[in-house]
């Protein structure tokens, strides 16, 4: 009898080990995640803003605006490919359709938006989609250059540059906004093999 309890406990005990250890692996490939996904959403920053400085210094927002509409997508999915993601930036005020948040992403965009009512910053974080899926999302805030086309029509943003604007995104909801304000967020995918 007492020889069947030891090795009952043992099993438990065992039970118990083998489970924290795999809620530890959870957590360092959660933090894995979030690395990779903070190192690749600045990535795409950074390639994204180095082909928007430029455009913007050889022709200002007539310049960068259309320069944006056909080769932001593009790049993005370059960075996408070669890290097997897909990277995806969205708002809950979008200026191209195509940004439109899902279903998932709405809910983190409100969570973020609850946060900053309660004053606290959005933080990087993941959500399970499946098995196989999961989605890696960081806020991205209103920095100065941003202005010129996402802050206030008549001020910031020239009336006329405002048109040009309105062409190309006929919906545009992403006007308005000030300094360090949450503009959306990035959103990447990554797959399990
Ligand atoms: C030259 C004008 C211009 C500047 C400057 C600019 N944007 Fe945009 N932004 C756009 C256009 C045009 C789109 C829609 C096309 C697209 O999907 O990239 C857009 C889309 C976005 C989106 C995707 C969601 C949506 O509304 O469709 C985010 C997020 C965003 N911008 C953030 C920023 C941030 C942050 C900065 C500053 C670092 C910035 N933008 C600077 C023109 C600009």
């Amino acid at each position: 009898m007492a020889k069947l309890l030891n090795i009952s406990l043992i099993i438990t005990l065992l039970g118990l080990m083998a489970c924290g250890q795999s809620n530890q692996q959870k957590q360092d490939n959660d933090q894995a995640l979030k690395t990779k996904g903070k190192a690749i959403a600045q990535e795409t920053f950074k390639a994204l803003s180095k082909e928007l400085k430029a455009a913007l210094q050889k022709g200002g927002v007539a310049e960068a605006v259309p320069y944006c509409s056909i080769n932001a997508l593009p790049l993005t999915q370059t960075i996408a490919k070669k890290h097997n993601v897909s990277i995806r930036r969205t708002s809950l005020h979008i200026r191209n359709p195509k940004n439109f948040p899902n279903t998932q992403e709405r809910k983190v965009l409100e969570d973020y938006e609850q946060s900053l009512k309660t004053g606290k910053t959005p933080k990087p974080q993941l959500t399970r989609l499946s098995d196989k899926q999961t989605m890696f999302n960081a806020p991205i805030f209103i920095k100065p250059l941003c202005l010129n086309c996402h802050g206030k029509v008549g001020e910031q943003i020239s009336k006329k540059n405002y048109a040009l604007i309105k062409s190309s995104y006929p919906n545009d909801k992403a006007t308005n906004y000030k300094m360090a304000e949450l503009r959306g967020m990035w959103s990447i995918v990554f797959q399990k093999k």
